[in-house]
């Protein structure tokens, strides 16, 4: 068996695609120190140092009153903009290629910002990203889960006029107490409008949510999917469908989904034969990038080449690309 090192080396020169990444949780403490002055806003930190100091989770929900107080600072087009240009130029050095960015505009347009300032500075830095490093990417809208189905059908209608760069719609924030059940008819709009659909299940919820999302959301991909493995017959049929599963470690470790990596069930998934992939959720609250995420698992987890080479693969092929498109980065894989 190769070293530690030579299969973190692996993981980082083969090409990946990353699926689960939400823009906002990209906010890093010295972009919020420079938007935060840019805007005249003042923040309750003085420090990067007393921002990461506060990054200290105990469950989701705490995580999540800290996600949206940092985001308020986000208010101009070229805010988001930055915001966007920043992530996609820090993972090329991970050698992730392709992205799927998940946006919450509820989180914005709540405050007063247009759902049209928000969306305009992202699309705008996924096409200078694509120009300039070669990266593809698709943009995801969530709806807040805590927030109400009408609230939810708002945000669809302003997003009509932008559907053709939207690639689907999923579903976020606080998981129990607000079941996929809520949004059905939400999402059977969103279907009918040609949108994928996605959601968070068993990360904190019970493994009926996932089946939730499965029966009543027609997922196309779930994200996270942790609690999944407490149900036979939820892995069962998932293994079946080829359902693809956004795993985020390291954020599962932040939030006390896992007590300890070693503790991390990916390694199982991959064993049970599920498509689970690698990803950051919001790098700049858990601690790291795509490749954060994989060096910890490799070490906690003795992850094989194998098992390496299986968590890329799953990434390509469980996007929204294009056949073509996957063939190409799925042989290069094969290659490296
Ligand atoms: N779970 C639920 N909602 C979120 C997350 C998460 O990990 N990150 C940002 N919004
Ligand atoms: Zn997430």
């Amino acid at each position: 068996m190769s070293t530690i090192k030579d299969r973190i080396a692996l993981a980082q020169r083969l090409p990946k695609a990353e699926l689960h990444l939400h823009i906002e949780g990209s906010l890093e403490p010295e972009l919020m120190f420079r938007l935060a002055q840019r805007n005249k806003i003042d923040i309750p930190f003085r420090s990067v140092e007393e921002i990461r100091a506060a990054y200290d989770f105990s469950n989701l929900q705490d995580f999540l009153d800290i996600y949206y107080q940092g985001m308020s600072i986000l208010r101009t087009e070229e805010d988001f903009f930055d915001l966007t240009m920043a992530y996609l130029n820090r993972v090329r050095a991970d050698n992730v290629r392709h992205v799927e960015i998940f946006f919450d505009p509820q989180g914005h347009t709540e405050r007063g910002v247009p759902f049209d300032t928000a969306i305009s500075g992202i699309l705008t830095a996924f096409t200078l990203a694509k120009a300039q490093f070669g990266v593809t990417t698709k943009l995801i809208m969530c709806f807040l889960r805590h927030l109400s189905e009408d609230d939810a059908f708002k945000t669809l209608a302003q997003a009509e006029p932008w559907l053709d760069r939207i690639e689907g719609v999923g579903l976020d924030s606080s998981e129990v107490d607000h079941p996929p059940s809520k949004f059905e008819r939400v999402f059977a709009m969103a279907r009918e409008r040609g949108l994928k659909s996605l959601a968070h299940a068993g990360e904190e919820g019970p493994p009926d949510y996932v089946r939730e999302a499965l029966d009543l959301l027609h997922i196309d991909r779930l994200d996270h999917g942790n609690r999944a493995l407490e149900d036979e017959a939820l892995i069962a049929r998932l293994r079946k469908e080829g359902m693809t599963l956004t795993v985020c470690p390291l954020s599962n470790l932040k939030l006390c989904v896992v007590e300890d990596m070693a503790a991390h069930p990916l390694k199982h998934m991959l064993d049970l034969g599920l498509k689970a992939t690698v990803n950051s959720d919001d790098p700049a609250y858990f601690g790291g990038y795509v490749m954060d995420n994989f060096r910890a698992v490799i070490e906690a987890l003795d992850l094989s080449e194998d098992d390496i080479r299986a968590l890329a693969r799953n990434s390509i092929a469980g996007s929204f690309l294009a056949d073509g498109e996957k063939r190409a980065h799925l042989s290069a894989i094969e290659r490296a």
